[in-house]
C-alpha cells in the first residue's frame, strides 16, 4: 500500500480510537509525519506524563520510552508498533550489576539514564536525559553518583562538575554514537569549513571535545533554530536531520557520520502502526512492584526539570 494511503488510514484511526502517536526524533521520515508528537527522550517523558485525556498511546521509539510512559500512566494502554524495539545500550545494565555496585558504594547516589531497562531503574534515585544530566547531577547533595548505563554520558557529566561520578557499567556506551571518531570530525571539518559541528553526548569524550557543541537532540534542534549559521554537521542518528530538515528548511545539515543508524529504532512501520492502532497491541506492560518502585525516580527527573 501507497505511503499516503497508510498515513491516511492512521490518521483516521487515531481520531476513533482517541489515540496519540508519540515518537522520538530518530523514527523515520514516514513515522515522523503521522506522529502527533516528537521529541528527545525528555521532551517524550514530559507528554507522556499530559496524555490523560487519551485511551491508547502508540510509542514510535525503543522499549524503555515506552516503559517510562506505562510508569506515569500504569492504566492506560500503551503500544508500541514493534516490542523487539530495544535499546542496545540500554540492555548492557542488568539489575544484579547495579545491586553490587550500590552495595560496594553505600553513599554514592544512584542516577540513571532514562535509557535504561525498568529492572534497574526502580533502584535509582533519579532518572536523567541527555537534555539534563548535568543539571540533575548538580542538584543532588552527594558528591559521590553511580552513573548508568552510558559511561561516554557520565564523562560527560565528569568533565562538567566537580563530583566522583561512577560509570556503571564501566563499558556502556551506544553503539551508534561510540562509532563515531575524531578523525570523522576532522574530515567534516576541511569538508565543511563554515560548518559548526555539534555531537550528542552519547559520542566518546575525545570526539565532544573535537567537537563545537555538545547536544541532546533536542537541544539541537533548538540550538540550530536560533544561532546564525547556516551550516551544520550533526553526531548523531542520521533521522535527526529529516527532523531538521522539516523544522529549519532554510539550514544545511549534513550527519557527522552517514551510517549513524539505530537499527531497532527503523522497526517501526507504518504498516505495524496501523495493525498496533487497530489491535491495540503489542502492549508494554511491567509487574506491578516495578513500575510503583521506577515511577519515583522518574518523578523526581520530571519535578527537576519544571
Ligand atoms: P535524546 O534524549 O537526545 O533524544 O537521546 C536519546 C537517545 O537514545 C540517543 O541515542
Ligand atoms: Fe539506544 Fe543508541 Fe539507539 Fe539511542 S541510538 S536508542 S542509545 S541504541
Amino acid at each position: 500500500m501507497k505511503i499516503n494511503s497508510l498515513q491516511k488510514e492512521i490518521e483516521q484511526l487515531k481520531k476513533e480510537k482517541n489515540a496519540i502517536i508519540l515518537a522520538h526524533n530518530y523514527q523515520p521520515k514516514e513515522i515522523q509525519e503521522i506522529a502527533d508528537f516528537l521529541g528527545d527522550s525528555l521532551e517524550l517523558c514530559i507528554k507522556a506524563s499530559e496524555v490523560k485525556d487519551k485511551d491508547l498511546v502508540v510509542f514510535c521509539g525503543v522499549d524503555f520510552m515506552a516503559e517510562t510512559a506505562y510508569i506515569l500512566n500504569p492504566n492506560k494502554k500503551i503500544v508500541i508498533p514493534d516490542l523487539k524495539a530495544d535499546c542496545k545500550m540500554a540492555n548492557m545494565l542488568h539489575e544484579k550489576e547495579l545491586l553490587e555496585a550500590i552495595d560496594e558504594n553505600p553513599d554514592a547516589a544512584v542516577v540513571l539514564y532514562v535509557n535504561s531497562i525498568a529492572e534497574a531503574k526502580q533502584h535509582a534515585d533519579t532518572l536523567c536525559t541527555s537534555a539534563n544530566a548535568v543539571e540533575i547531577v548538580a542538584s543532588l547533595n552527594q558528591d559521590k553518583i553511580l552513573f548508568g548505563p552510558d559511561s561516554n554520558l557520565a564523562n560527560h557529566v565528569a568533565e562538567k562538575l566537580d563530583k566522583e561520578i561512577i560509570a556503571v557499567p564501566s563499558y556502556g556506551h551506544c553503539y551508534v554514537h561510540d562509532k563515531i571518531t575524531v578523525e570523522d570530525v576532522e574530515l567534516k571539518r576541511k569538508e565543511f569549513p563554515n560548518a559548526e559541528i555539534i555531537c550528542h553526548p552519547e559520542c566518546r569524550m575525545e570526539v565532544q571535545d573535537a567537537c563545537d557543541e555538545v547536544l541532546s537532540t533536542g537541544g539541537m534542534l533548538k540550538h540550530i533554530a536560533k544561532s546564525d549559521n547556516d551550516e551544520f554537521v550533526l553526531g548523531t542518528e542520521v533521522d535527526m536531520i529529516t527532523r531538521l530538515n522539516k523544522e529549519v528548511p532554510e539550514k544545511k545539515i549534513y550527519p557527522l557520520l552517514e551510517d549513524a543508524v539505530c537499527e531497532t529504532m527503523k522497526f517501526h512501520t507504518l504498516e505495524k502502526v496501523k495493525k498496533a492502532l487497530i489491535e491495540e497491541q503489542p502492549q508494554i506492560v511491567l509487574p506491578k512492584d516495578v513500575s510503583e518502585k521506577s515511577l519515583k525516580a522518574v518523578e523526581h527527573m520530571l519535578n527537576a526539570s519544571k
